[in-house]
């Protein structure tokens, strides 16, 4: 009989961008295409997980066999996760989300104003923060896009955020981040220890993750 890690585990995954509307034709968004957050939720359900997808908007079709749910902005993305949270045992959070919006969203198109114009901004809710002071027996994994600092950078989000753990990648490395098929990401977790990978296409990235993700799941189940 096949042997599959995840058998029986609800895990969530987020994926993709989020858009925050000016007005009915503009908005404020990033280059995430999903395939790494998709890439995770293929991996997840091969190895036996019932998956829940929220996903931003991307060009890319959903895997077979899992929940899709498509949201827009990162309150849509919150109100999503925050009501799957309980059910599930396992969330990694993939999506590239929005730290700030518009202050105040246009019903009408904006007109030209002559000269120069701001647009004011406010901060959205770190739904990633907000798992992490909810979490009771998830397992809860956040991601890291840096460019520069990125050790100390994820050491730290692993902490604030109360992470078991995060898949940290440098951004601007060829080869890793936004909208290619591969990534270079390195693992941190709380025990302190670190896993470093090379270059690998987001398929294999996501298989190193869940592997690791599997491990964590068996410490916590012997506790
Ligand atoms: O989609 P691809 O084109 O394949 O690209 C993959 C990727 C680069 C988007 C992915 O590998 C990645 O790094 N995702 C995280 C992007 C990000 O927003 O990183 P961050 O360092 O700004 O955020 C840290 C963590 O907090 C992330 O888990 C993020 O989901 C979460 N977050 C951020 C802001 C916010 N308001 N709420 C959050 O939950």
């Amino acid at each position: 009989k096949e042997f599959k890690l995840l058998k029986g585990k609800t895990v969530v995954i987020t994926a993709g961008p989020t858009r925050e509307k000016i007005d009915p034709v503009r908005f404020i968004s990033n280059h995430s295409s999903g395939k790494m957050g998709y890439s995770i939720a293929e991996e997840a359900r091969k190895q036996g997980a019932r998956v829940v997808l929220i996903s931003g908007p991307v060009q890319i079709p959903a895997p077979t066999g899992i929940d899709l749910v498509k949201v827009e902005s990162a309150e849509d993305m919150y109100n999503a996760c925050i009501e799957v949270f309980d059910k599930a045992d396992i969330v990694i959070k993939t999506a590239a989300v929005a730290d700030y919006r518009p202050k105040f969203a246009y019903n009408e198109k904006v007109k030209k104003q002559p000269g120069g114009t701001t647009l004011e901004l406010e901060r959205t809710k770190d739904i990633l923060f907000e798992l992490g002071q909810r979490k009771k027996n998830q397992l809860l994994i956040g991601f890291a896009a840096e460019t520069n600092n990125v050790d100390e950078y994820a050491r730290k989000k692993l902490l604030t955020k109360n992470a078991n753990m995060i898949v940290a990648n440098n951004v601007k490395a060829e080869g890793a981040g936004f909208g290619t098929d591969t990534n270079i990401v390195t693992l941190y977790k709380r025990d302190g220890s670190i896993v470093e990978l090379p270059l690998m296409s987001k398929a294999d990235v996501a298989g190193k993750i869940i592997e690791e993700i599997a491990a964590l799941l068996k410490d916590l189940e012997k506790k």
